[in-house]
C-alpha cells in the first residue's frame, strides 16, 4: 500500500510541504523495503535514513516556532518527541526481533496516521501562525 502526499495535506508553506512530501516518499520506501522482504540490515538502513530526515525536519519547524514566538511550541514539540520515541521503539524492535512483516507494517501504518493527523492539525496551525505574523 502506498501512502501518498495529497494537496489536502498542504500547509501552504512551500518549505514545510516539500519536507512533508519527502517524508512520505521515504515512508513509502520503508514500506516497500518491508513488502519486498528485505533483510534486517537493509530495512534498518532505510529506517535510519527516514529517522534522520524527520528529526531534521522537526528541528526546522521548531526553529521557526522559536523565531516567531509561537505560543503552542511546547505541545507541538511534545508531538514531535512522541513520534521520535515511536520510531526509536520500532528500530529497537527490528534490531532485537528482526523484521516481522505484519507487526512492522502495522506500526508503519500507525506512524502514517500520526503523520497525517499531525500535519492536518498541528502543522497547519503553525503555518497559520507564520502567515499571521507576516501580515
Ligand atoms: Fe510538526
Amino acid at each position: 500500500m502506498a501512502v501518498e502526499w495529497n494537496s489536502y495535506l498542504s500547509v501552504g508553506v512551500e518549505r514545510i510541504d516539500d519536507q512533508h512530501k519527502e517524508i512520505f516518499r521515504q515512508v513509502n520506501g520503508f514500506i516497500d523495503a518491508i513488502n519486498q522482504g528485505n533483510g534486517t540490515t537493509q530495512v534498518l538502513e532505510v529506517l535510519t535514513f527516514l529517522t534522520n530526515y524527520t528529526v531534521t525536519h522537526f528541528h526546522d519547524e521548531e526553529e521557526i516556532m522559536e523565531e516567531t514566538d509561537y505560543p503552542r511550541t511546547e505541545p507541538h514539540r511534545k508531538e514531535h518527541e512522541k513520534f521520535c520515541q515511536d520510531v526509536l521503539a520500532l528500530t529497537n524492535q527490528i534490531e532485537v526481533k528482526g523484521v516481522n512483516k505484519v507487526s512492522v507494517l502495522q506500526t508503519s501504518h500507525t506512524m502514517v496516521n500520526w503523520l497525517i493527523q499531525h500535519i492536518m492539525n498541528t502543522d497547519k496551525a503553525l503555518a497559520d501562525h507564520m502567515r499571521s505574523i507576516r501580515q
